[in-house]
């Protein structure tokens, strides 16, 4: 097991009706004066902002807010909600939504302590100088973003898309009220399901040996997310099937499935398949980040397994009960091809696209998302398997 620290700060609140408590959590902290964040406008068609801002009046916090954070959240909202913040000395920020809007809300939180431009501690890896405290109350289950050290932020203009990782972007408290994802259309959910089991497979595919405890974490984790997501796709308010997979996209993304198969000083994964989906999110905005996944996922696993196979067999035994037949080349070659297939198969039946061409992406697009490839990742890449940029444009293609 490798030598590795885990930390995860985030309170978290969880349950039913949790949302009520938000008031009454941020007063217990300290806190008096809220941005509220939110996105294109669910929160407000089901009234969860109606009961956040009703619970901040009942427990003597004041508020502001900023609205219509779009998902693959552009940088313009930041700047909009760093002047808000500023202008309204906040001492917290509280966004409602998803991992776009508590991302934007994290890009705040840095922005508003920060001299420069905050677009430079995306793109120009500038040191953040510190941060507004951040309490997320995320309303769906996917980028974990409420216990996570990331923020990803688009620029339109420059066709980018780029991740901040850092513990300052922890948030200090998360309310999590499964029964807010009701409201989630199947499309969403999947998208979801799909993203915390790809955080999971990051890290598990590290390249770095097993460690058996955070192996069955990871496998139990994703096996219980295959159970619980066609609960929730037969009955969308169903309550308990709702909290497992709410909770799980927390523990998908808080490191903690990430302990002792980190690289040894480095980052807790591989996070290529998140690198080449962040492209295809940044070359057409339009693109949900886990739909991306569902597609880029199993076109890496079938361009690098033979690097590690023994790796894929513990993943085929621990979340699907493959076993290879025998140890030979081709029996292990056909455990590992219908594990990928499952898998792949598993997104796909939850409506999730199984090529690039059903979001419209062509061959001559693969150009551009190298371009921001190379940006964001440099020329070589990936800790399961050093890829190069004519790797990334095989795996591309190999999706088309
Ligand atoms: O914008 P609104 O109107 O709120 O609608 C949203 C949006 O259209 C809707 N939605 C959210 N909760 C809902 C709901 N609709 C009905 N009922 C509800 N309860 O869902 C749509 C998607 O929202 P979004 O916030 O974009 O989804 P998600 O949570 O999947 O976040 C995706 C973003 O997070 C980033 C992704 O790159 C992407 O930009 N990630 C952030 C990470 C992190 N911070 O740790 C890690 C991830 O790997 C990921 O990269
Ligand atoms: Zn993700």
């Amino acid at each position: 097991m490798n030598d590795f620290t885990f930390y995860s700060p985030t309170r978290i609140v969880f349950g039913r009706d949790a949302i009520d408590r938000t008031g009454q959590e941020l007063a217990a902290a300290g806190f008096g004066r809220a941005l509220i964040v939110y996105g294109g406008g669910s929160v407000v068609r089901t009234g969860t902002l109606d009961r956040v801002k009703a619970s901040l009046d009942a427990a003597g916090v004041a508020h502001v807010e900023l609205g219509g954070v779009r998902p693959n959240p552009e940088v313009s909202s930041v700047r909009a909600g760093i002047e808000i913040a500023r202008a309204e000395a906040v001492d917290v920020l509280l966004p409602v939504g998803g991992g776009s809007t508590m991302d934007a809300a994290k890009a705040i939180a840095l922005g508003a302590v920060y001299e420069g431009d905050v677009w430079d501690l995306f793109s120009k890896r500038a040191a953040p100088k510190g941060r507004i405290p951040v309490v997320a109350v995320p309303t769906i289950p996917a980028s974990g973003s409420e216990a996570s050290d990331s923020a990803v932020i688009s620029n339109d203009a420059e066709h980018l898309k780029c991740g901040l990782n850092t513990n300052l972007n922890r948030p200090v408290l998360a309310i999590m009220d499964p029964a807010l994802t009701f409201t989630l259309p199947p499309y969403q959910t999947a998208a979801g399901v799909t993203d915390m089991i790809a955080h999971i497979m990051e890290r598990f595919f590290s390249g770095e040996p097993g460690a058996p405890v955070t192996d069955n974490i990871a496998c139990g984790i994703i096996r219980a997310v295959m159970d619980e997501a066609p609960r929730v796709f037969e009955d969308p308010c169903n309550y308990d099937a709702r909290a497992n997979i709410m909770w799980a996209g927390t523990l998908a993304h808080n490191g903690l499935a990430g302990c002792g198969v980190n690289i040894p000083g480095g980052r807790d994964g591989d996070w290529t398949c998140h690198g080449l989906e962040h492209e295809l999110s940044a070359l057409d905005t339009a693109i949900t980040h886990g739909a991306g996944l569902a597609v880029i996922f199993p076109a890496w696993m079938r361009y690098v397994w033979q690097e590690h196979p023994e790796r894929f067999l513990t993943f085929a035994q621990g979340v699907f009960d493959i076993e290879p037949i025998d140890d030979s080349e081709e029996a292990v070659r056909d455990a590992v091809t219908a594990t990928i297939d499952e898998l792949q198969d598993f997104f796909v039946s939850l409506g999730m696209p199984r090529t690039l061409g059903e979001f419209g992406v062509k061959e001559d697009d693969i150009d551009q998302m190298l371009a921001g490839l190379k940006i964001n990742r440099g020329e070589v890449f990936g800790s399961f398997k050093r890829l190069t940029l004519e790797d990334a444009r095989a795996i591309y293609r190999s999706a088309l």
